[in-house]
């Protein structure tokens, strides 16, 4: 069983503080959208007001965190963004030992994404519940898709064992996407072969964007009840090895 939520809560506040670390002076940075990522973009803006990053720019994965960095006095890049972002700190639903990940459960997936292939160094930050030995194990996988044609995308994903259910809001209306898109959630259970399954979604038209972040992740800060734990990742070979945190 996972930790209660305010337990939960300060660990990923724990993360995102540590990950903040690498934020340096004249950077861009890529703000991620959910709690976790949240907690980021309050650091960041802690240490922007008290003078220690000058310089530095920010763009937002979402409307929600763009209104957030805003409200606390970043600067921030509007819709066209940066050619290329020097860090981004984000969350995540589920990580694999690779440092794979699902994302998308704030529905903010495909700036995510984009925001992530636009990083030359991209940190995961997440509380420790959210690792997993093997992708859809622990959570559904998001789906972006065009409204055009929706219900033939439905059963494209069905008929491939995705048991898609459409996104909806807590009011029961249908979720959209910052682009204007629908949401399936999809439950495929433990995926063996995430490579292969995102090449599918991406071959299918009117399929935008899905969940799976594979090799994206640089570094994955995990906080944990005994402390931080940070993994790095090497682009070039895929090997995963543990960081000392001071
Ligand atoms: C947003 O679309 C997601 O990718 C989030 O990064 C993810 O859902 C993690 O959210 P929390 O930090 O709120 O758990």
């Amino acid at each position: 069983m996972s930790a209660p939520a305010a337990e939960r809560d300060a660990l990923k506040k724990a993360a995102a503080i540590h990950a903040v670390r690498f934020v340096a002076p004249g950077m861009t940075i890529g703000l991620g959208t959910g709690s976790t990522a949240l907690h980021a973009v309050r650091e960041i803006a802690r240490r922007h007001e008290a003078g220690e990053l000058p310089g530095i720019t920010t763009f937002a994965t979402s409307a929600e965190v763009a209104r957030a960095a805003r409200e606390a006095g970043l600067p921030l890049l509007d819709q066209t963004g940066p050619a290329l972002i020097d860090l981004t700190i984000d969350g995540a639903d589920e990580v694999d030992p690779q440092l794979n990940l699902i994302k998308g459960g704030g529905g903010a997936l495909l700036h995510e994404k984009i925001v992530a292939q636009a990083t030359k160094r991209q940190i995961i930050i997440v509380d420790e519940a959210k690792m997993s030995p093997q992708l859809g194990t622990r959570h559904s996988l998001p789906v972006e898709v065009v409204p055009f044609g929706a219900d033939s995308q439905q059963l494209f994903l069905e008929q491939r064992g995705g048991h898609p259910v459409l996104r909806t809001k807590e009011d029961g209306t249908t979720f959209m996407t910052d682009e204007g898109n629908l949401i399936y959630d999809c439950t495929f259970g433990p995926i063996a072969d995430p490579e292969a399954l995102a090449a599918e979604l991406r071959a299918r038209s009117g399929i935008v964007e899905h969940g799976l972040f594979l090799g994206l992740t640089h570094d994955l800060v995990i906080g944990t009840p005994s402390g931080l734990r940070h993994l790095q990742r090497d682009p070039r070979t895929g090997q995963v090895k543990e960081v000392a945190v001071d």
